[in-house]
């Protein structure tokens, strides 16, 4: 499929006209997890714009803005050979214009976990899906559950703003050692890597514990603890929450999830996933 890059607002809306697309979201370095959500926007929509914008306003290092990987060419081919239509990749300040000076800040579900250990990183996302919603009115936008957090902050901030369109949460993509789809993934050396994988191994066995009988958050936490507690990996935390408001919870309730986040050679690492309550809940 052809793909048109376009850079400017202006050159996006005189692209789109009148058709409402699907949009995904991206900051480019696009690998599998990404595909899948285009390849779904291109199966519902009539046509797919994938964003590249590497948002300066969700890193709070600089380093980490300067050593983001930029690949635009390479994105805009291989989003084309899974159905999209156009790249939106615009400058800084084609987001934000000179004298921008307006944020979007969600509440208690962006303070706690991910919030708590990287201060201002979910303003600066809801800050720019909503710029992104807006500029692109996409009847619906795509987002992967990877990233949880930021899933029910997007939906959050969506609802709370009437921000357009829907939002449509996809399912993690893992790689074959079962390690979720990050671009973070390359960072890791080949010894680290392995270490990471007692990641998803952490979450078979609470999820295995919970369709067992399992319910008490603790036990399950300790199950996750016990498979994260080796050399080589820094946990900063294994939690069971409701699924949406991602408060702590004493026992399993249904949409319950398992959060994990984990420093493996220094690169930080997360992932999650629904714990199914036991066919037959115990009282
Ligand atoms: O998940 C990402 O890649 C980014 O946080 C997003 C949603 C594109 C906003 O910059």
């Amino acid at each position: 499929m052809t793909v048109q890059i376009v850079t400017t607002r202006d050159a996006l809306r005189a692209a789109l006209g009148a058709t409402r697309p699907g949009l995904v979201p991206t900051m480019g370095a696009l690998h599998a997890g990404h595909l899948s959500l285009i390849a779904r926007s291109a199966n519902e929509n009539p046509l797919t714009v994938v964003s590249v914008f590497v948002n300066p306003t969700q890193f709070s290092s600089p380093a980490d803005l300067d050593r983001y990987p930029r690949t635009l060419k390479r994105d805009a081919t291989v989003a084309g050979e899974v159905g999209a239509n156009l790249i939106f990749a615009p400058d800084v300040s084609e987001i934000y214009p000179p004298g921008f000076d307006t944020v979007v800040e969600v509440g208690a579900l962006a303070q706690r976990w991910e919030g708590a250990s990287r201060p201002g990183h979910f303003r600066g996302v809801a800050t720019v899906v909503a710029i992104l919603l807006n500029l692109v009115q996409p009847a619906r936008s795509y987002f992967g559950e990877k990233d949880y957090q930021q899933l029910q902050i997007v939906r959050r901030s969506h609802r709370d703003l009437a921000l357009p369109g829907e939002i449509v949460g996809c399912p993690t993509i893992r790689d074959d050692d079962g390690l979720a789809m990050s671009s973070r993934n390359t960072r890791l050396s080949r010894s680290d890597r392995s270490r990471a994988q007692a990641i998803p191994r952490a979450i078979d066995k609470v999820r295995t514990a919970a369709a067992l009988g399992e319910m008490e958050a603790g036990a399950l936490e300790r199950i996750a603890r016990a498979e994260l507690n080796r050399p080589g990996i820094d946990l900063d935390y294994a939690a069971v929450v409701a699924g949406d408001s991602l408060e702590p919870i004493p026992r399993l309730i249904p949409g319950a999830r398992i959060l994990i986040a984990a420093n493996v050679g220094g690169i930080r690492l997360i992932d999650n996933a629904a714990i199914a309550l036991p066919e037959t809940a115990p009282e």
